[in-house]
């Protein structure tokens, strides 16, 4: 054989014992839903895809997944799911639930090439889903009252005493609401109330629904002023819930309060959406203890609807109109964001939120392009964000109330707007709001260094 030959031939033998390798295990391997699917679901989808997760099914067992892997491959694709409105290019969160794009890759790959099922036994150690809670195992668990929902699918707004007895005062870190229906929970704000004196937080009423009455009547029914009757101090928004949102609790040290050995919480204004069954909601409180004081306690801000700072123009959108509104509010002194809160109702557009320093550069909050009314998240930064004195907290919120807006609660459109009477207690889904919330601490040095998803 000359040379030449018999390197071609020696080429020839490398190159196909290369390919014949690759055909066997560096082509396209075979993607399997326990290797390559379920981390990737569980992690993203099952949260919510579980009984009582507040998705309409499960994504849990390999059949769940693989009879629907074409939706599954088209929402992801898409974007609609998971559900995360936040501009992943403005600003970046804590928990943030999105696919990279190789795990959507991965997921189309799959849909379309047979939807293997692999070794199932895997799955069973991966299934950590089962929790209901975001945060794990509480310390203290408090019954929230049950609450009886009719099948006339109309929204209830009620308010409800939530009171609780413990041996000793604690330290709390953080209380989670855990809806018992997340189908049909739509928000609730709740505070824990102080007072100097409280014989039985048992005693009276526990559940009234929201009126148009004032809430010192309303307090009053459910045996909750003080002695000279006024209303008691609070802690406030102790506990938040909106549907997907998850609990929040922050490194140790960082926000919390004392909880006394009895006393009640309050769920302010608890929203039920619209139900075409009649359901009994047995919700619960989790609540997290610390082992010390809280260093660096919390405090809100609130914008908008309800807030310090003014709507303009005021929130009342005509019909047919797509309207710009803004809320504005200089703060004066340096703080650290934690947490923030978007809010709007049915025909919400657009939110965005910055802060502008002084010397003119903008602090980025959150910017969502198209707003979901379902899913409005308290969202929490990796770190806290500076907020130096001076600067202007600005909200910008465009609504659509054209026939256009496949959301337009009305057709043909009518006004819509804020009611702010009673503190907003008699506000519906299909009025509207524009708020924000901000959760922050006084700024201390070295804030820009906390990792808030840390312990
Ligand atoms: C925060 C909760 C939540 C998460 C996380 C979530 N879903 Fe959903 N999903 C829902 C709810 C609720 C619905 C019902 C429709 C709606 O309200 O938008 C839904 C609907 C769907 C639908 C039906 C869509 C249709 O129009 O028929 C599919 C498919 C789906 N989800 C797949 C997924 C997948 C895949 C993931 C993970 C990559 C995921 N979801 C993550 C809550 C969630």
């Amino acid at each position: 054989m000359n040379p030449l030959k018999f390197q071609k031939q020696l080429l020839l033998a490398v190159l196909s014992s290369l390919t014949s390798f690759c055909l066997v295990s560096c082509g396209e391997k075979e993607l399997t839903f326990s290797k390559d699917i379920a981390p990737i679901v569980y992690k993203n989808c099952t949260p919510c895809h579980q009984p009582n997760g507040g998705a309409p099914f499960n994504l849990i067992s390999y059949t769940d997944v693989a009879k629907r892997a074409k939706t599954i491959a088209f929402v992801t694709r898409t974007g609609y799911m998971p559900p995360w409105p936040a501009d992943r290019l403005y600003t970046h969160f804590l928990n943030e639930r999105l696919l990279s794009e190789s795990e959507i890759e991965l997921i189309q790959k799959w849909a379309t090439t047979g939807k293997s099922a692999g070794d199932t036994n895997q799955l069973k150690p991966m299934l950590s889903y089962k929790r209901q809670s975001v945060l794990g195992p509480p310390d203290l668990v408090i019954d929230v009252p049950p609450v009886t929902i009719e099948n006339n699918n109309t929204d209830r707004f009620y308010l409800i005493k939530i009171p609780y007895q413990i041996k000793q005062a604690q330290y709390v870190k953080s209380v989670e609401f855990v809806a018992g229906q997340p189908s049909i929970v739509h928000h609730a704000n709740g505070h824990l109330l102080l007072y100097d004196q409280l014989t039985n937080p048992f005693a009276g009423k526990r559940i009234i629904e929201t009126n148009d009455s004032h809430f010192l009547a309303q307090f009053n029914r459910l045996e909750l002023l003080n002695a000279n009757g006024t209303k008691p101090e609070r802690i406030h928004s102790a506990f938040n819930y909106l549907p997907g949102s998850f609990g929040v609790k922050y490194p140790n040290g960082i926000g919390g309060f004392i909880l006394s050995p009895n006393g009640t919480f309050i769920a302010n204004d608890i929203h039920y959406g619209p139900s075409k069954k009649a359901l009994i909601d047995s919700s619960k409180l989790y609540v997290y203890f610390a082992d010390k004081k809280p260093e660096r306690p919390t405090f809100e801000i609130m914008l908008g609807t309800n807030g310090v700072a003014p709507i303009v123009p005021p929130l009342q959108i005509a019909p047919n109109a797509i309207s710009k509104h803004i809320t504005e509010l200089t703060i004066y002194n340096d703080i650290s964001v934690l947490t923030i809160n978007p809010h709007m109702h049915l025909i919400g557009q657009q939110f965005k939120a910055y802060a502008l320093k002084p010397n003119g550069d903008t602090v980025r909050l959150i910017k969502i392009p198209q707003w979901q009314f379902r899913w409005q998240y308290f969202y929490t930064f990796t770190k806290p964000v500076k907020i130096p004195k001076g600067s202007i907290i600005r909200v910008e919120a465009v609504f659509d109330n054209t026939i256009k807006n496949p959301n337009n609660p009305f057709n043909p459109p009518q006004l819509i707007g804020e009611r702010n009477d009673h503190g907003g207690a008699s506000m519906r889904t299909t009025d509207e709001m524009l708020q924000f919330i901000l959760t922050y601490m006084p700024y201390q040095k070295g804030d820009e260094l906390i990792d808030l998803g840390g312990k």
